[in-house]
C-alpha cells in the first residue's frame, strides 16, 4: 500500500510527536526531515557537497536536536541547491510501499503534493517557544527569539517556504494537550483511508 502522511507547521509545533504516534497507530515508517537538514548543517564546509554525500548514519549523530543545530538547519535550508539534493530520499521514502509519515516544512506543498493526507500542525510562538524551553531550559525570552528567527527565515526563503497546502487540514494545537492533538490527527487519516 501506498499512503503518505505529510507533516508540515513551524518549529515546536508538536509535528514529532503527532508523526511518530501516528506512524506507530498504523504501522507506517516515520521521517523526521528536519534531521537532514539538522545533519547538513552540522557537518560544516561547503554545505551543498555535505547534502550531496549524506548517508543514513548522520542522522544518529548526537547533538542534532539542539537549539544550535536548528539555527544552522535553517541556514542551509534557504539554499536551493541543498533542497534539490534531499528531495529524492525524501519522495522515495514517501511513496514506498508500506505507508509513510514524513514531517517537515515542505513536505505537503513540494516533497509529496500527492499525499493522500497533509496536516499543518502549528501553534502560537509563545506556545512553542514554552514547549521548546521546557526539552533545552535556559533562558526562556532566548529560547523565543530563536522560534521566531527560525520561523522568518522558514516563511520567507524563496525556495520552499513554510506554508499550508491549500488542501491541508490545519491543527492549532496551541490550547490542544498533546493526547487531544495525536487522537485528532489519527482520526483524519482514518477518514482519508
Ligand atoms: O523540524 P526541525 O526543527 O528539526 O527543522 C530544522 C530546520 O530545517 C527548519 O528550521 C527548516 O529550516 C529546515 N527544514 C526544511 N524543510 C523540511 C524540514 C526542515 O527546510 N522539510
Amino acid at each position: 500500500m501506498i499512503f503518505t502522511v505529510a507533516i508540515d507547521g513551524p518549529a515546536a509545533a508538536g509535528k514529532g510527536t503527532i508523526g511518530r504516534a501516528v506512524a506507530a497507530r498504523f504501522g507506517f515508517r516515520h521521517l523526521d526531515t528536519g534531521l537532514l537538514y539538522r545533519a547538513v548543517g552540522a557537518k560544516g564546509g561547503d554545505p551543498v557537497a555535505a547534502a550531496v554525500g549524506l548517508v543514513p548514519g548522520d542522522l544518529e549523530q548526537d547533538g542534532l536536536r539542539s537549539l544550535a543545530a536548528g539555527q544552522a538547519a535553517s541556514k542551509v535550508a534557504v539554499i536551493p541547491e541543498v533542497r534539490a539534493a534531499l528531495v529524492a530520499f525524501q519522495r522515495r521514502f514517501a511513496r514506498a510501499d508500506g505507508g509513510a509519515v514524513l514531517d517537515g516544512r515542505d513536505i505537503g506543498t513540494v516533497i509529496c503534493p500527492e499525499a493522500e493526507v497533509k496536516l499543518y500542525v502549528t501553534a502560537s510562538a509563545e506556545v512553542r517557544a514554552h514547549r521548546r524551553w521546557l526539552e533545552v531550559g535556559g533562558d526562556q525570552s532566548v529560547v523565543l527569539a530563536e522560534v521566531r528567527e527560525r520561523d522568518a527565515r522558514d516563511m520567507g526563503r524563496t525556495d520552499a517556504p513554510l506554508r499550508a497546502a491549500a488542501d491541508a487540514v490545519v491543527l492549532d494545537t496551541s490550547e490542544m494537550t498533546v493526547e487531544a492533538a495525536v487522537a485528532r490527527a489519527i482520526a483524519v487519516v482514518e477518514q482519508a483511508m
